[in-house]
């Protein structure tokens, strides 16, 4: 694994991610508060891994990332900052710290942090529509997202997250928990990169697998980071899954337990993607360096 890799890319590729953003999102609004609240949140900073990691399959697969390619990649942002600006309303997580700034409804209000979040949903889908990619592409593109953060995914999650505090779930179920909350959507950002680059199902199924196990390892990191990390190096509130009851990996299996969890998903997503390198002759060792997060 090759860390350097990953940070030539992300060196490479978030400042565009950003610039992007920052750009299209100028007049996303007629409604200046609305405005004010989506470009607040959305530009605050995050990792932006979810596109990242999509423009990783394409770099994999050769292909060569167009304006048409960069918006599409890029939406997936928005539905993921809906979901952040969501998840910290008092009504569901109550966080006051997100990407090193006050939430947005500390911000904006309640009524407008809800609004923008519902704001950026359909604006993730207008531009994978408008996008300029041929229409299957954006037809299974939006077909995917929906299925990824609907009641079968992210939304699921988040709803088996919040009725779960505080009482017991078993790993199965916490795995589930994490699957749909967090793993939904990353495993859709490979899978619009396989869409975009025309991967065949063979090559596919495996980067897909990769997919689940790396959004898998990334909540199982996320809950050891709640534990062992600060805010000042998060930019969000730390222990706060325990003071909540919340389920988390480290909560059911102690840190250690919870550490070796996130080695097994980690190696689960190397072994698929050897699977994918062995069928599709292509070097995965960009998407291998993705999985450096994980490890200091
Ligand atoms: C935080 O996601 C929410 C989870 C799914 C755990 P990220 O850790 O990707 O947050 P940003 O985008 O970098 O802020
Ligand atoms: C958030 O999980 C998952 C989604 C936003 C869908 P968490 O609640 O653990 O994320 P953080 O720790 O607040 O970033
Ligand atoms: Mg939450
Ligand atoms: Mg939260
Ligand atoms: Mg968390």
């Amino acid at each position: 694994m090759n860390k350097q890799q990953l940070a030539a890319f992300e060196a490479e590729w978030r400042p565009r991610i950003n610039q992007y953003l920052d750009q299209q999102l100028q007049a996303c609004s007629d409604r200046p508060t609305l405005a004010a609240s989506m470009r607040y949140s959305v530009l605050a900073g995050g990792k932006r891994l979810r596109p990242l990691l999509t423009l990783a399959v394409l770099d994999v697969f050769g292909v060569t990332i167009t304006p048409a390619h960069l918006r599409a990649s890029t939406a997936v942002e928005l539905m993921h900052t809906y979901s952040l600006i969501h998840d910290d309303l008092p009504a569901m997580d109550n966080d006051r710290l997100r990407r090193g700034e006050p939430t947005n409804h500390v911000k904006f209000g309640e009524d407008v942090a809800i609004l923008a979040g519902d704001a950026l949903q359909p604006l993730t889908f207008e531009w994978i529509a408008d996008s300029g990619l041929p229409a299957t592409m954006i037809a299974q593109q939006t077909l995917a997202l929906a299925q990824a953060t609907g009641p079968k995914g992210m939304v699921a999650g988040q709803v088996a997250d919040v009725l779960g505090a505080g009482r017991h779930l078993a790993l199965p179920a916490l795995q589930q928990l994490h699957r749909e909350k967090t793993g939904a959507l990353i495993h859709y950002a490979v899978q619009a990169g396989l869409i975009q680059a025309e991967v065949p199902t063979a090559i596919q199924d495996p980067l897909l697998a990769y997919a689940d196990a790396y959004g898998l390892a990334f909540q199982i990191y996320d809950d050891i980071l709640d534990v062992t990390s600060t805010p000042e190096e998060l930019g969000k509130a730390t222990h706060k899954d325990a003071d909540e009851h919340k389920n988390t990996y480290p909560g059911l299996l102690g840190l250690d337990g919870a550490q070796q969890a996130l080695k097994q998903a980690v190696a689960a997503a190397e072994a698929a993607l050897e699977q994918a390198q062995a069928i599709s002759e292509r070097e995965m060792t960009l998407l291998a360096a993705f999985l450096t997060y994980f490890t200091d």
